[in-house]
């Protein structure tokens, strides 16, 4: 396993495996790696003969007033991960490597970023496909490992692959989910055992819509507004939105087309911001 922290260093290596014609497959993380993350290493090394995780808490995607700081930075765990997982190096740049003072260029998706995450966090997917964007120039992958968990992202970053022609194919992974149903996030760190019994409320609310869909159910008002009444029994979850939406271009659907529907939901339990959703 080698540890690549330098621009210069990563695109030499790019260049040096594609000359040897090998897949090349890459895992854009921040760092905190869980066993979702993991699977994502172990997906990558099923398709590619030399994975790269990428390791960067990326300040641009975060607001002011968001968790940068306080982000979990572990990188020599990670790396024993990535390694048992499968991954043949972990690029880790220290901040000033992507972004050097007089930094000034950023890329925007302008539809699909601007819903659901976007209302709240609006500078955040610039962030993402700014960062992106980057590591696809540095490490120049055939293919990118992303999780579903993060649904909104995987269609923004679809959609800049298309838009920008990057011969980089895109791949999704399902999201892991806890026994009891919680999806996999570096952030459930943050819960205390309480709030973690809480949080369990969004996938409660996705199983119960998912139940209704199978039962026959298609309307997607009827579908939030059971999610919502879910959610609202919780006296630690505060909804930021229940949506019923096309999983590729994240605009609201009326009525479920089983495969090409998602409900996403987005709620603070107190203080930590959780997202997950489920393709109907
Ligand atoms: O999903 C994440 O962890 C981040 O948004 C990503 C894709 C690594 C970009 O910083």
């Amino acid at each position: 396993m080698q540890i690549i922290s330098t621009v210069a260093d990563m695109q030499a290596l790019a260049h040096e495996l594609r000359s040897q014609d090998l897949i090349t497959g890459l895992v854009p993380t921040m760092g905190a790696l869980h066993e979702g993350h993991l699977a994502l290493v172990r997906l990558a090394a099923e398709r590619a003969d030399k994975v790269i995780v990428s390791i960067f808490v990326n300040p641009t995607q975060f607001a002011p007033n968001e968790d940068f700081t306080k982000y979990p930075r572990e990188l020599e765990a990670d790396v024993a991960k990535c390694e048992a997982a499968g991954a043949d190096y972990v690029f880790a740049p220290p901040p000033d490597e992507i972004y050097p003072k007089g930094y000034s260029t950023y890329l925007t998706e302008e539809r699909i970023a601007k819903p659901l995450e976007g209302v709240s966090r609006p500078t955040h997917f610039r962030g993402v496909t700014t960062v992106v964007a980057k590591l696809f120039n540095i490490c120049r992958p055939d293919l990118a490992v992303f999780g579903q968990k993060d649904a909104q992202q995987v269609a923004v970053i679809q959609k800049m692959v298309t838009d920008l022609n990057f011969p980089v194919d895109v791949v999704v992974a399902p999201t892991l989910r806890e026994p009891d149903g919680l999806a996999m996030s570096s952030r459930n760190r943050y819960l205390t055992n309480t709030q973690r019994t809480e949080a369990l409320a969004l996938s409660q609310a996705l199983f119960k819509a998912r139940d209704m869909v199978a039962a026959g159910e298609r309307r997607s008002d009827r579908l939030i507004a059971e999610a919502t009444h879910i959610l609202s029994q919780h006296r630690r979850v505060r909804v930021i939105y229940v949506a019923l939406v096309d999983r590729h271009t994240m605009e609201p659907m009326r009525e479920v087309e089983p495969g090409r529907s998602l409900i996403a939901i987005a709620a603070w339990v107190d203080e930590v911001r959780l997202i997950d959703n489920i393709v109907l």
